[in-house]
């Protein structure tokens, strides 16, 4: 088989890093390598996101970038995949005409066949069907990318719930599970090569199974904590409504669940969660998260908010800081909301002018920077389990390494050992010493495993 070079651009979420897996998993079956430099590769595939405008410029202004390469090398492939390419379709070709495939989040399975049409010279090869079907052995085209310790795994894909904010069930389809076995046999396969912690991915992992009558998300949990070798898990995105006790349950449960739940509330308003169509209130959300710290006090929780949605008035915004107060997160992601055309969000009245969505973003940056920064202090003088990723960079001193690694709430923490082999992958106790906004440092207290 002839040898040939593939970069894969990503832009987006951890399931856009997962799905680039995918697809190089699948290309190497057809003769592609991975390569670092777009200016090597033969085949370069741009994997998109369309959460907000701002990702969707990014990814024409790398598509832009190609144009200069494309005219030096003509017979380079360029295909474009993901979120915008199931968004936009042929419509891709007004703005880069050079693009030669569009494939949509569904067809990460076909990408070998598409691109072998590619080779044979037909232009453009689109394919942006969405199915109601999952086909499991898509996910096993998987290509090991590095020697990571930590990796993602996609259980559910789509979303049925239709926030009026937001682009995924229009460009990820309809929310459909996975089959349990098959996700355990891929965690199993990824401990065999040496991951120790597996993040399980999906828009709203509280209703995995349901729909289709499969085992629920806490007993997932339960069967994933089995696997031998493998020592945390995590998981991500929860929707608040869809919380059970039963998942609140696992944290305090399941020794290898880390103690860290993403549970973004989007607003502190009910009339604002009402238009977006979260379907639950202020209060429930307040209920959950301290029923939540019954189970496991010291569960760290962060969260995702929305400034300046259509309607969002002072008052509203207010509530916001309030329950930021309130529920004294330990990180938060904040956006300024941006119209999405598929969503009914971009038709609404009221919209908040940019200057404003600004200034409440940094109000939210700015009061929310406190508690974080307060939460890493609380940590000083405690010894923290850390799953060392790597290490991070040389020290100035001769001989000392910088090593990096996580604790159980998700905190990175970095620190000084001399060895320079054999921490990686170790879970290691270190006694915190200093606190940043962004980060910990502190000293192992043994370099081997409790
Ligand atoms: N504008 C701004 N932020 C958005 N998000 C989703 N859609 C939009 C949008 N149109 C944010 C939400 C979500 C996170 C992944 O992105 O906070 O939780
Ligand atoms: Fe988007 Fe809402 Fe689905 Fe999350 S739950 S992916 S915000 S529609």
């Amino acid at each position: 088989m002839k040898y040939k070079l593939l970069h894969i651009h990503t832009i987006g979420c951890q399931m856009n890093v997962y799905d680039a897996e995918r697809m190089a998993g699948g290309l190497k079956t057809i003769g592609y390598e991975l390569t670092p430099f777009p200016e090597s590769a033969d085949l370069i595939i741009v994997n998109t996101c369309a959460i907000r405008e701002k990702a969707e410029q990014k990814v024409f202004s790398f598509l832009g970038s190609l144009l200069t390469l494309k005219t030096k090398k003509p017979d380079l492939l360029i295909a474009v995949g993901g979120c915008v390419a199931q968004q936009e379709g042929r419509k891709i070709l007004r703005r880069a005409p050079y693009t030669d495939v569009i494939f949509g989040t569904h067809a990460v399975g076909r990408l070998p066949r598409l691109i072998e049409q590619a080779e044979l010279g037909i232009r453009p090869v689109v394919d942006i069907e969405l199915s109601e079907q999952i086909e499991e052995s898509d996910f096993f085209l998987k290509a090991v990318s590095d020697e990571s310790i930590s990796r993602f795994i996609t259980i559910m894909q789509g979303c049925d719930n239709f926030c009026a904010y937001c682009v995924v069930p229009h460009v990820r389809g309809r929310e459909i599970s996975r089959i349990p076995e098959s996700i355990l046999e891929e965690i199993r396969d990824l401990v065999a090569s040496g991951v120790k912690e597996v993040t399980l991915l999906g828009q709203n992992v509280n209703s995995f199974g349901k729909k289709q009558c499969l085992c629920s998300f806490p007993e997932l949990l339960k069967m994933v904590s089995r696997i031998d070798g493998l020592e945390r898990i995590r998981f991500t995105t929860s929707h608040p409504k869809d919380l059970s006790e039963d998942l609140m349950a696992a944290f305090r449960d399941l020794d290898k669940l880390c103690k860290h739940i993403h549970l973004p509330v989007q607003s502190g308003s009910d009339r604002i969660l009402k238009k977006m169509n979260r379907k639950y209130t202020r209060d429930i959300y307040l209920e959950k998260i301290a029923k939540l710290r019954q189970f496991y006090p010291e569960i760290a929780v962060s969260s995702d908010i929305i400034a300046g949605f259509p309607g969002e008035t002072r008052t509203d915004f207010e509530d916001t800081l309030e329950l930021i107060r309130q529920v004294e997160y330990d990180s938060l992601f904040v956006f300024k909301y941006s119209d999405r055309p598929s969503a009914p969000a971009s038709r609404f009245s009221d919209k908040v002018p940019d200057k404003e969505k600004k200034a409440r973003l940094d109000e939210l940056l700015e009061l929310q920077g406190r508690y974080t920064l307060e939460k890493n202090q609380k940590l000083i003088g405690k010894t923290e389990q850390i799953l060392v990723d790597g290490f991070s960079r040389k020290s100035e001193k001769a001989g000392e390494i910088q090593w990096m690694g996580r604790t159980s709430g998700n905190k990175i923490v970095n620190f000084t050992c001399n060895s320079d082999t054999g921490l990686k992958g170790k879970t290691i106790p270190v006694r915190i010493e200093t606190a940043f906004p962004h980060s910990l440092r502190g000293t192992p207290v043994k370099t081997e495993p409790e």
